[in-house]
């Protein structure tokens, strides 16, 4: 299928064909951007390419892709930045699976990157694959021209991946581990570490149109931080409520470690209440677009209703 091809997305259908056509032009873009696993040093360049494809639902390119629709642009003018994003993401689950992090096995249905490799190459896959993404955003083609718009996109993503934005949200999670976190502090722990990324998504593909209005901006980052806390309690969700061969990561671990997720402390039924609130918040974020955000709309339709 034609992924330049405006496709109606509001029937169930014609959003999954959408979601396909999205996916696979993610993985075809992310494996022309990444050093060839022949090229020196071999080693770190396959397990970079073991890391980012071949896997991986593209929940934040597809939001990039679902916003440059909404606003009238196509999804050549956000490949670039879509790229950049998901190599951060891709990133951060490499260290997050790491034995200091969370110790996992299991990631996309294939052993964790340290488990295939080893744990110091998979310390430099992260290393490498961060200032791919900066790279991507400084020259990529796939990406408006005007310099002012792509610095804008490398402090909105370094901002959103740092200190107060993931990493900062994933030491906030360690440091919780063995103490019970209220739920406002969950939701704060959850908006830097998972949706600080699926808010840039959405906020720099906004970026791409010169002179967006101030309504239109604050609407979709209200629809993006309702999407984005969604989407991480759906994951604490899934912990406790998944099977390993559909989510093709481990299950019960947060459960068995008390961590402190939505889905431990308020149980299960608390967090789908919660989900659905925040769905909805989305979907009256979204109103003054009209069916110009079909595409956002149908996306967290797709992310509440996950199974993996
Ligand atoms: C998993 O993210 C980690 C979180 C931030 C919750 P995804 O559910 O987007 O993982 P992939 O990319 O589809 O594997
Ligand atoms: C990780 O959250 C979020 C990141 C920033 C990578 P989790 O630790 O819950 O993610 P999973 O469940 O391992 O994918
Ligand atoms: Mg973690
Ligand atoms: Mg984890
Ligand atoms: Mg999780």
């Amino acid at each position: 299928m034609d992924a330049e091809a405006v496709v109606d997305v509001s029937g169930e259908k014609s959003f999954s064909s959408q979601l396909r056509s999205w996916q696979q032009r993610m993985e075809e873009a992310l494996a022309a951007r990444l050093p060839a696993a022949e090229l020196v040093p071999e080693r770190l360049h396959a397990a970079m390419r073991y890391a980012v494809l071949g896997g991986g639902k593209r929940v934040r390119p597809v939001l990039l892709f679902a916003t440059a629709r909404t606003l009238g642009l196509t999804e050549r003018h956000v490949e670039g930045a879509a790229c950049a994003v998901e190599l951060i993401h891709a990133y951060s689950l490499v260290h997050d699976d790491l034995p200091a992090m969370d110790n996992d096995d299991l990631r996309r249905g294939k052993p964790t990157c340290h488990r295939a490799y080893d744990e110091a190459t998979a310390v430099l896959v992260g290393d490498a694959l961060q200032p791919l993404a900066f790279e991507l955003l400084a020259r990529d083609v796939a990406l408006p021209a005007d310099a002012g718009i792509r610095l804008r996109l490398i402090e909105m993503l370094a901002q959103a991946s740092g200190s107060l934005g993931m990493a900062g949200g994933q030491a906030i999670d360690l440091a919780a581990k063995g103490r019970r976190l209220a739920v406002s502090e969950v939701e704060a722990m959850h908006e830097r570490k998972t949706g600080a990324l699926i808010r840039a998504s959405v906020m720099m593909a906004a970026a791409c149109v010169p002179r967006l209005s101030e309504d239109a901006q604050t609407a979709l980052e209200r629809y993006a931080r309702a999407v984005g806390l969604a989407f991480q309690i759906k994951d604490d969700v899934l912990d406790a409520t998944g099977d390993v061969a559909t989510l093709g990561k481990a299950v019960g671990a947060d459960v068995r470690q008390a961590r402190s997720t939505y889905a431990v402390l308020s149980g299960v039924g608390a967090a789908r209440e919660r989900m659905q609130r925040l769905h909805e918040q989305a979907h009256e974020a979204l109103e003054q677009f009209g069916t110009a955000a079909e595409p956002l709309w149908a996306v967290s339709t797709w992310l509440l209703a996950r199974r993996n």
